[in-house]
């Protein structure tokens, strides 16, 4: 007979065991492990038109699973609020699930942008200054150190209000909150969009020619983030899972749907992490968040 622990994780736990540097480093190591086959990860089930979401992934090798429910309503604030279950062979944790979501979305995006974003990269621009922000930010500084970050938001003092909590963290970096796209984007290397938008957030000819970007936001066909012409025209573009980029992912699906964008042009991440090809253009990486991402910070929780 085998003994058994529960714990439950408030939003503080996580953020205290899981420094972003970890969460970083663990994601890397998840998607390689997708790539190789070791997780079963079932569609995401949406219902009620994505309002509510449950995600699991199981981990062949280990046994051990993690499952996510979560109640997402973009007209609230948090918009995101539902847990995590972990369970391993030593018992189970139950954590807050926003927390975690918005460790593991910075971590991915912070993954991407190592292997993507040009080596000497320092000056970012965020659209969207809502729960995700801080996580984005804070992964993307942690791979490319930042020397300047604008943040551009269609509710401008949420963007101000972003940045004064941001300042502690990022001292001597240049903050600014832009009030129009194209003072957003000027000079800018790295993109970062976080936002529930369903119409594209800036036209490609706003963006520099060398320029990585990632785009977060959206998860449904309807939502979308990125004009056609940045996919068209981009040196690269990545996912986490072609399968739910073409299931999910709103800029992708229509760019498929309109032909700017075909299907051989779409790489996942981990095939390009051991040996990221040089691009001397634009790199775009589009999220729409997997379960075995949860699993990976799970883990750390669990200490196993
Ligand atoms: N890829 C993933 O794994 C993943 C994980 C979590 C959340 N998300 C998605 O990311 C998006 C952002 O999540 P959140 O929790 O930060 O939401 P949020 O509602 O807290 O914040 C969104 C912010 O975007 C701003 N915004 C919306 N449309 C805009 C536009 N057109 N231009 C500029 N700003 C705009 C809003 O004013 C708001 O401040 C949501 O769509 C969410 O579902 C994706």
């Amino acid at each position: 007979m085998t003994t058994t622990s529960e714990e439950v994780l408030s939003a503080e736990d996580v953020r205290r065991q899981v420094p972003m540097r970890r969460a970083i480093d663990a994601v890397r190591e998840v998607l390689l492990e997708v790539a190789a086959g070791s997780f079963v990860l079932p569609p995401r089930l949406a219902l009620g038109d994505g309002r509510v979401l449950v995600m699991t992934a199981f981990h062949q090798p280990t046994g051990t699973a993690a499952v996510k429910a979560l109640e997402v309503r973009l007209d609230r604030m948090p918009a995101i609020i539902g847990t995590v279950t972990w369970m391993g062979a030593n018992g189970r944790i139950i954590a807050d699930a926003s927390a975690i979501t918005t460790l593991r979305t910075g971590a991915i995006a912070g993954v991407a942008t190592d292997a993507l974003a040009p080596r000497d990269a320092s000056v970012m621009t965020l659209f969207g200054a809502g729960a995700q922000a801080p996580d984005q930010v804070r992964a993307v500084h942690t791979v490319r150190p930042l020397t300047a970050l604008t943040v551009f938001d269609r509710d401008r003092p949420r963007a101000e209000k972003l940045l004064s909590e941001l300042e502690g963290e990022l001292p001597g970096v240049h903050l600014r909150s832009a009030g129009d796209v194209t003072t957003a984007l000027t000079d800018v290397e790295i993109v970062s969009c976080a936002t529930s938008s369903s119409t594209p957030l800036f036209p490609a000819d706003a963006l520099p020619a060398r320029v990585h970007v990632n785009a977060i936001g959206s998860f449904r066909p309807t939502m979308r983030e990125l004009p056609d012409e940045l996919l068209a025209t981009a040196d690269l573009v990545v996912v986490e899972q072609i399968e739910a980029a073409t299931d999910e992912a709103g800029e992708i699906i229509h760019a498929l749907e309109t032909g700017t964008l075909t299907r051989h042009r779409i790489h996942e991440l981990a095939g390009i992490l051991e040996t990221a090809p040089e691009t001397t253009g634009r790199t775009v990486f589009k999220t729409v968040g997997i379960a075995a991402q949860d699993w990976a910070v799970a883990r750390l929780l669990s200490k196993t």
